[in-house]
C-alpha cells in the first residue's frame, strides 16, 4: 500500500481548509479507508477537532517529528505518538511550535524535502494521508507540494477569498514543471456557500473565467451552516455532530464526487 497525499491547501484562512481537511478524513474512513491526518497548522485545528484539549502539552508533534529528521535524529515509533480516534482516522497532531517551523528550515540542506521524508515513513500504512495546511505559502507549503499527489483548494464563497489563488497556483506549476511531475490539483471546493445568492453565482463564475482549463471545480459546494462551527466545540467534525445537517451531506457528495474523478482517472490509464 502507498497511500495517497491529500493536501488541503489556500494560502488565506478561514475559507474551511481545516473543517474540509478534518471531515474529509473522517468520511474515508467511515467508508473503510486506512486514513491518516497530519494537522500541518500550528493553530492545532485539526488535532482539536480529534479531541486534543490542549495542543500545547502534547509531546509529539508533527514539529517534533521534522525537527528529528533536520537534525538527523531517530524517529519515534508511530503507534507511541499517533492519536488514534474511534472514527479509525489517526492523527499526527500539531501546536504553535510548528511556527518556527520557516525559520528551522532556513539552514538545512534539501530543506524542501523534509515533509516528504516524513511521510514516506507512514505513507506504506495508510491509503490516504489528509495534510490540513498553513494558511500561508513558503518554504513549508513547498515541502507539502513537493510530497502530495494532490491538492485540493477550499474557497470561500466570497469575493475577495478568489485572490490568493494566483499565488498558488503560480507555485504549483513551478514545482509541477521543476520536481514533483505528478502534483495534480484536485479541484476548488466552494465552501461557506449560500446557495442562490448572487455572491455565490458572481464567485463560481469568477472563478471558471479566471481559471478556466487550468484548475478544476468541484460540482458540489459547501453551504454555510452555523453547526459546522458548533461542532468544533464538541471535538467533532460535522458529519459525525449532525450527519442530515446540509453541510454534513454536502461533505459527502464532495467525497463521492472525489473518489468518482478518481476512478474515472485509473479507468483513463489503464
Ligand atoms: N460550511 C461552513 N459553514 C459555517 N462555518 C464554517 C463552515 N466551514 C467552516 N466554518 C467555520 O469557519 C471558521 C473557519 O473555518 P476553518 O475550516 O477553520 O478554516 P481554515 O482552516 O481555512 O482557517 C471556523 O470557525 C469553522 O468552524
Ligand atoms: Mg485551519
Amino acid at each position: 500500500m502507498n497511500g495517497k497525499v491529500i493536501a488541503v491547501m489556500n494560502e488565506k484562512g478561514g475559507v474551511g481548509k481545516s473543517a474540509t481537511a478534518t471531515t474529509l478524513a473522517y468520511l474515508l474512513a467511515r467508508r473503510g479507508k486506512r486514513t491518516a491526518l497530519i494537522d500541518f497548522d500550528g493553530q492545532g485545528h485539526s488535532s482539536i477537532i480529534y479531541g486534543v484539549n490542549n495542543i500545547n502539552k502534547l509531546e509529539v508533534t508533527i514539529n517534533t517529528l521534522l525537527r528529528k529528521i533536520m537534525e538527523d535524529k531517530p524517529l519515534p515509533e508511530l503507534d507511541s505518538y499517533i492519536l488514534k480516534h474511534e472514527s479509525g482516522v489517526e492523527v499526527i497532531p500539531s501546536n504553535s511550535q510548528l511556527f518556527t517551523l520557516e525559520r528551522n528550515l532556513c539552514n538545512v540542506d534539501f530543506r524542501e524535502r523534509i515533509l516528504s521524508q516524513y511521510v514516506d515513513t507512514i505513507r506504506d500504512r495508510y491509503q490516504y494521508v489528509i495534510i490540513d495546511c498553513m494558511p500561508q505559502m513558503g518554504t513549508p507549503m513547498i515541502n507539502v507540494m513537493m510530497c502530495a499527489d494532490s491538492i485540493i483548494v477550499p474557497t470561500q464563497a466570497e469575493l475577495l477569498s478568489t485572490q490568493g489563488l494566483a499565488e498558488l497556483l503560480r507555485h504549483y506549476q513551478i514545482i509541477r514543471k521543476n520536481s514533483n511531475h505528478n502534483l495534480r490539483i484536485e479541484g476548488i471546493l466552494i465552501t461557506m456557500d449560500s446557495p442562490n445568492t448572487i455572491v455565490s453565482a458572481q464567485v463560481r463564475q469568477l472563478i471558471e473565467r479566471g481559471f478556466a482549463g487550468a484548475v478544476p471545480i468541484f460540482k458540489t459546494h459547501i453551504p454555510r451552516s452555523i453547526k459546522v462551527a458548533e461542532a468544533v466545540l464538541y471535538h467533532k467534525t460535522i458529519c459525525e455532530f449532525m450527519p442530515n445537517n446540509p453541510a454534513a451531506q454536502a461533505y459527502e457528495k464532495f467525497v463521492d464526487e472525489l473518489l468518482g474523478n478518481e476512478e474515472t482517472e485509473v479507468c483513463a490509464v489503464g
